[in-house]
């Protein structure tokens, strides 16, 4: 069994402090803190043994009222969503011209809302973006929703999956009631959780119900002044039942040499770079976009550390690789072990 890492030993600090206190609430925050970390690494086993631990699926939240609340957090509905009031953008994401069509589409067609109202039509309001991470799904989210002034929510799936308390699919109603009420841009993060869940023969009661709950809020959301944005790194959910709740899917692959080139000159711009742009993007292949943007900030840290005033693609080569390395190390996540349908 691995060491525990720091991240484990802060939990389990807080688990203990939670027993000398006798904090239930803290406790209850560790603790589904845990799990839902063991969900975000696809660990759904260990994450169902700690939930059953906690005698979550006991069917016993009547005689533990507490169990009832999510700890630190209020009852209503923005609470299981993080709200960006009014998203801005340093730069516009560099995307293939087919996504950039859907999403200029997509912006077009809320913008021009009553034109279509008038012929019985309504703007999409239901689009999956897939695609490997770092390719500016969470970005263009932002984006959409500052093109159209609307506050951009972001729901962590995992985390409210494994909400240990009642009250979570209320919770979920009342987000759902605000963007039908109220012009919001919805991001629904991860949201292959719900089909690992769902395809999970070990039952779990709470969570199930939770999704389902989910599905359904989805399936009947009706508002088309707001937009629900689901989004996956896996393409294997992609099957019919998913796209039929969809309005589009949209796809953010990994950047192409030209749209590498782009993205550079995008984040090279006002550096004095004593390389070229295609060498760079050459060292780049096989890199996303975020990693892109990592390991160019990093290049530039290292010319200012070392008070040149001149970027080299020596720089730009070294960060390359040691990204490359670090990554090799961290690529043991399974993210394609099971093939869920939703
Ligand atoms: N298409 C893009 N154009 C420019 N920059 C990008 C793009 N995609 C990602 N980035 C950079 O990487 C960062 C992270 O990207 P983002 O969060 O949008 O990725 P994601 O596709 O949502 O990844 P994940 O699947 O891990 O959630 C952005 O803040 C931006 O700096
Ligand atoms: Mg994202």
């Amino acid at each position: 069994m691995a060491p525990p890492n720091r991240a484990d030993l802060d939990l389990l600090r807080l688990l203990f402090e939670a027993h000398r206190d006798s904090n239930e609430e803290l406790f209850l925050h560790a603790a589904q803190s845990l799990i839902s970390r063991e969900l975000s690494a696809n660990h759904h086993t260990e994450a169902q043994k700690l939930i059953r631990a906690l005698g979550r699926d006991s069917g016993d939240r009547v005689e533990r009222p507490r169990l009832t609340r999510l700890p630190n957090r209020g009852l209503t509905g923005t609470d299981l969503v993080t709200v960006h009031d009014s998203p801005t953008l340093d730069a516009s994401p560099v995307l293939s011209a087919d996504t950039r069509d859907r999403i200029d589409r997509l912006i077009s067609e809320h913008k021009q809302r009553e034109r279509l109202a008038v012929h019985g039509l309504a703007p999409k309001k239901k689009v999956l973006f897939w695609g490997p991470p770092g390719c500016g799904k969470t970005m263009t989210a932002s984006l959409i929703a500052s093109e159209l002034q609307m506050p951009l929510g972001i729901l962590n799936l995992p985390s409210i999956v494994s909400s240990l308390f009642g009250g979570t699919s209320t919770q979920l109603k009342s987000v759902f009631d605000l963007a039908e009420s109220q012009r919001i841009v919805i991001l629904l993060d991860e949201f292959d959780t719900l089909a690992k869940e769902r395809d999970d023969d070990r039952d779990i009661g709470e969570s199930k119900r939770i999704v389902n709950t989910l599905l359904q809020l989805m399936e009947r959301f009706s508002s088309s002044r707001s937009v629900i944005i689901a989004a996956t790194n896996h393409q294997y959910a992609l099957d019919e039942a998913v796209w039929r709740r969809f309005d589009d899917v949209v796809h953010f692959p990994l950047p192409t040499e030209q749209q590498r080139q782009v993205l550079l000159r995008q984040l090279l711009s006002g550096v004095r770079y004593a390389g070229s742009v295609l060498d760079s993007s050459k060292a780049m292949q096989g890199l996303s976009h975020a990693d892109i943007s990592k390991i160019t900030t990093e290049a530039l840290r290292t010319m200012v550390l070392e008070s040149r005033e001149r970027l080299n693609l020596a720089d730009i080569k070294a960060e390359s690789t040691r990204m490359r390395a670090a990554m090799r190390g961290t690529h043991s996540k399974p993210v394609r072990a099971r093939q869920p349908r939703l």
